[in-house]
């Protein structure tokens, strides 16, 4: 197919390459545009502008938050006011519910299709094609994406005609990822406090729970790991906003989410902002006063 792929960051990156390695006509675009010189050696055509990045049968979006989606596809001469009738945008951002209720409207009205897939997995699995994607919009337009999305990842669920509900999807996920991340944290500062080794301590923490949230969270955390970020924390603490704005919408108590909240909170106001979310894994032992293998900045 010949597509758009708007977003080269820590994610985007590595997904652009694997369309273009399974030999899909690839146009990328980035608005530091440094970053399109490993795609360029990778046979991409660069293009200046968003718009010249949707002349083509689909366009895909990877960007940081709703903030960067908004200006991108609803901006002046942006994905909106670009794609041709009958075109595909697959957003692929971990963005709200509302927004992508938006801009499943927004496309319908402008003859577009439009599927929203956000994706599981961290910057090496995207480089590896092993993201877990969930799709979701109508079932024609999931048809068409299918050979694009089939590139990037390892197994893709396509859970409904509403875009948002894949949204909703990748949200909960998130939540349970770290929530996974701040029990590690408590568990770790435990033993370590305990005197046990960390290294032995994961060894029997990952044969327990051999499944990846606990086999690359645990591994972080373990090593004190955090630098440099795969995910930033800003992206974790945008992930948990959008899921408590999405309970209270639904009506959904989570306790357990608001205290991830503050606990990203915690790390962004002692200078976290630069390490990857797994560092809310570290606050459990310096709250003990554990000596930790790493330095969590600007501790009190
Ligand atoms: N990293 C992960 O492990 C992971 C896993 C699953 C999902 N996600 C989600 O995937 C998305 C991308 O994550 P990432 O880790 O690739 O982030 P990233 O490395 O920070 O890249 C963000 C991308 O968004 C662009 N961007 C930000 N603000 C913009 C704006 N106002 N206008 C235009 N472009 C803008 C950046 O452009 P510049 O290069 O110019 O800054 C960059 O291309 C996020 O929604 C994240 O939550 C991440």
């Amino acid at each position: 197919m010949e597509v758009g792929f708007i977003g080269l960051g820590n994610m985007g990156a590595a997904m652009a390459g694997n369309l273009l390695k399974a030999r899909h006509e690839v146009t990328v675009y980035n608005r530091t545009p440094a970053k399109v010189q490993p795609l360029a050696a990778l046979g991409a055509r660069i293009a200046g502008s968003v718009s010249e990045t949707c002349r083509g049968d689909a366009v895909l979006t990877m960007l940081a938050n709703d903030e960067a989606v908004e200006s991108v596809v609803l901006g002046r001469e942006g994905v909106l006011a670009s794609l041709p009738s009958g075109a595909l945008h697959i957003s692929c951002s971990t963005i709200s519910v509302p927004l992508s209720r938006r801009l499943s409207q927004e496309h319908a009205k402008h003859g577009q299709r439009y599927v929203a897939a956000p994706v599981f997995g961290r910057p090496e699995a995207a480089t590896a094609a092993q993201l877990v994607i969930v799709a979701a919009g109508e079932r024609s337009s999931v048809d068409a994406a299918k050979p694009l999305l089939e590139a990037l990842g390892r197994k893709l669920f396509v859970i409904g005609d509403a875009p948002e509900a894949a949204n909703l999807v990748k949200l909960s996920g998130n939540f349970l990822i770290a929530s996974v991340i701040e029990s590690l944290g408590e568990a770790f500062a435990l033993i370590s406090k305990g005197g046990i080794d960390r290294q032995r301590y994961l060894e029997i923490l990952t044969s327990l729970f051999n499944v990846p949230a606990y086999n690359t969270y645990g591994a972080l955390i373990a090593r004190g790991h955090f630098e440099p970020a795969a995910f930033a924390a800003p992206l974790g603490q945008k992930d948990i906003r959008l899921l408590l704005a999405a309970a209270e919408d639904l009506g959904v108590a989570m306790p357990v989410a608001s205290l991830v909240r503050d606990r990203l909170l915690t790390l962004m106001s002692h200078g976290g902002e630069h390490l990857d979310w797994a560092a809310i894994g570290g606050l459990a032992g310096r709250d003990a006063g554990v000596t930790m293998p790493y330095d969590l900045r600007s501790q009190p």
